[in-house]
């Protein structure tokens, strides 16, 4: 049976670049696996035409977008109705467009960072002390979910300390709601070991071996980066030489993709089944 485009949801990625963005094949191997009907497309977008963007997608009918580096911000500036997620992170990953025509956004990235942390590696976040290291927009997308997720002591570590004392700031209330010490260091600052090391910046694209010194680790710690592929691989060598647990942020990648598409279509797609059939190169 075929069936129109019309009777089908459309919804896109836009970002740019956009060409190596693996949420098309994501949300349509999570689409066959729940039975939903939709097409997920790919959207390069001007970097001075994202508010255009948007109004012609919605025009063509679409129901909503993930959204992707750099339009990240201009998203929650257009958005009708923000999550407190989205308030938090300073940005949004995810718009859905309403009947009504106004545009809820939310921010999926440090659910999707969760999940991937606690269900799929196993690691507990409730009761652990926690370092983020960046305080660029992959760690203000983040740190909100991981104080959520019960974390006793976050420390943001960034090259400018400044960047890592704002985002600090901006989450102090949330922290004190979740009886959680929140610190700003500078890298070179750093004493104790901790035992979950969140890489947010990109610093192996960088060709750096890391961005805080080895003494952070003990051995079991978990060394997640958010990207995965060879701009993790640098950060990750370095975890394992050191004795600590290294895991790349593929999963992150297919989680926050579930949290988006839990949002549009009402249904919980088996992100770990499509997390191993993507690390098995199905
Ligand atoms: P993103 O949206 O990916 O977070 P961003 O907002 O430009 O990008 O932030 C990049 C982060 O990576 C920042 O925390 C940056 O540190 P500064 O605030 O000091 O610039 C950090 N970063 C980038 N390259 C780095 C490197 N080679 N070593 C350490 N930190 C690096």
């Amino acid at each position: 049976m075929t069936s129109s485009p019309s009777a089908t949801d459309l919804y896109c990625v836009m970002g740019n670049p956009v060409a190596h963005s693996r949420s098309p094949a994501i949300h349509a191997r999570f689409a066959e696996l729940t039975g939903q009907r939709l097409r997920y497309e790919r959207r390069l977008v001007a970097l001075d035409g994202f508010a255009q963007a948007v109004r012609d997608f919605r025009a063509e009918g679409g129901r909503g977008c993930n959204i992707t580096v750099p339009f990240k911000f201009e998203a929650q500036a257009l958005a009708t109705t923000c999550s407190e997620r989205v308030h938090l992170a300073g940005a949004a990953n995810t718009l859905r467009f309403q009947p009504d025509g106004s545009i809820q956004a939310d921010n999926t990235d440090g659910l999707g960072l969760v999940a991937d942390i606690t269900r799929n590696a196993g690691v507990p976040l409730q009761g652990a002390r926690v370092l983020l290291v960046g305080a660029g927009g992959a760690a203000a997308g983040v740190l909100g979910p991981v104080l959520q997720a019960g974390a006793v002591h976050v420390t943001v570590a960034n090259r400018t300390l400044a960047k890592a004392q704002a985002l600090v700031q901006s989450h102090s209330a949330l922290a004190a709601l979740q009886k959680a010490e929140l610190l700003a260091l500078s890298p070179q600052a750093l004493e104790a070991d901790f035992d979950v090391i969140i890489n947010a910046t990109a610093s192996s694209l960088a060709g750096a071996e890391a961005p805080v010194p080895a003494h952070v680790l003990r051995p079991g710690s978990l060394a997640y980066d958010m990207m995965y592929g060879p701009a993790a691989q640098g950060f990750l060598d370095w975890a394992r030489r050191h004795g600590a647990v290294p895991r790349d942020g593929l999963g992150m990648l297919v989680e926050q993709a579930a949290e988006a598409f839990l949002l549009w279509r009402g249904v919980r797609p088996p992100s770990g089944q499509v997390l191993q059939e993507m690390r098995q190169g199905a």
